[in-house]
């Protein structure tokens, strides 16, 4: 079961008319948000960015305020409101009669919300961390609006996947931008740094949420560019993402990142988020961090989970 444009149909009877400018233009916006035990988190977060993307875009569309409703029927309708997985939304600027660059007025948008099960990535990622490649950043020049126009950013994932490597990070201008899904951390001294919010990324809902909590854990942060020549002196890297969580990097091009281990603060920073959402670990990681301060957020979502 889907919804589109208003009313819940099966999958396989969903259907959109071949004019739409999601699929002619890429003319549209999406979001992915993670459900745990049934349960979303952080989503007025990442409605909030749809409708700031669907603003900057000029896409009219006033129905966000029921999209959690949406998601926890379509969690329903799917049978997976006990379990681990991701909405999708999707709002293009709709289906005119004919084909033209400007925009024609008067058509709805196009709405699309589909939910999957989505479990959490092997453990061993989490422990051992990942390998992540470097990649030429080919994409357009607004990537804090969360455009369906993914196609660098498919071509990049695909590079990291053929090279065996579970992200590819972005390089422009000599700095290192962001993954091709995923926010980029990197620390040095103890100081964790990432990109600024500037169009020349995504505005992150994780990477915001984890300065927080870096923040709370006493973990200096700077919102600064990265010029790819300090990633050799990193002592670690770290991925943040909706399906991605916190995530260690602990290969580069094929070179060992710091000790070539998840790093301290990285450990810290999962052991954090997992509780910020509420999610329970088997085991809690070994790192001999400070003991971090958690925020009323965790205390409510887990009050509320327990409800
Ligand atoms: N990707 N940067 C890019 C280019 C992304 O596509 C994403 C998310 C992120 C992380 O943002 P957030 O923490 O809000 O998920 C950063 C989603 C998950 C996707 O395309 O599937």
């Amino acid at each position: 079961m889907v919804f589109l444009n208003d009313t819940f149909v099966p999958a396989a009877d969903a259907r959109i008319p071949v004019g739409d400018r999601g699929f002619l233009f890429a003319d549209g916006v999406y979001e992915v948000m993670r459900v745990y035990g049934g349960r979303p988190v952080l989503f007025d977060a990442h409605v909030e960015r749809l409708r700031r993307g669907l603003g900057e875009l000029a896409i009219a569309w006033d129905g966000a305020a029921r999209l959690e409703d949406i998601a926890r029927r379509l969690l329903e309708e799917n049978a997976l409101d006990d379990d681990d997985a991701t909405v999708y939304v999707q709002v293009t600027r709709g289906a005119p009669e004919k084909r033209s660059h400007a925009f024609t007025a008067g058509v709805s948008p196009t709405v699309y919300v589909a939910v999957q099960p989505y479990p959490r990535h092997p453990a061993a990622r989490y422990e051992e961390g990942v390998a992540a490649i470097l990649v030429d950043d080919m994409r357009w020049k607004r990537r804090d609006i969360k455009s369906i126009a993914l196609l660098p950013n498919v071509l990049a994932n695909q590079r990291a996947h053929d090279a065996g490597a579970f992200e590819a990070l972005f390089v422009e201008n000599g700095n290192v931008l962001e993954g091709s899904h995923s926010n980029l951390f990197v620390v040095r001294d103890g100081v964790a740094r990432t990109h600024p919010l500037t169009p020349e990324i995504l505005r992150g809902v994780t990477r915001s949420v984890v300065l927080d909590l870096a923040r709370e854990a006493g973990v200096e942060v700077r919102e600064e560019p990265i010029p790819r020549a300090d990633l050799a002196a990193a002592s670690e890297l770290f991925l943040t993402g909706t399906t991605t969580e916190v995530m260690p990097v602990t290969r580069l091009d094929g070179e060992r990142v710091g000790s070539g281990r998840p790093g301290p603060v990285a450990r810290a920073l999962q052991s954090a988020y997992l509780e910020r959402v509420g999610v329970a670990t088997a085991q809690a990681p070994d790192v001999g961090a400070p003991p971090l301060e958690h925020s009323d957020g965790a205390r409510h979502q887990r009050g509320a989970a327990e409800s």
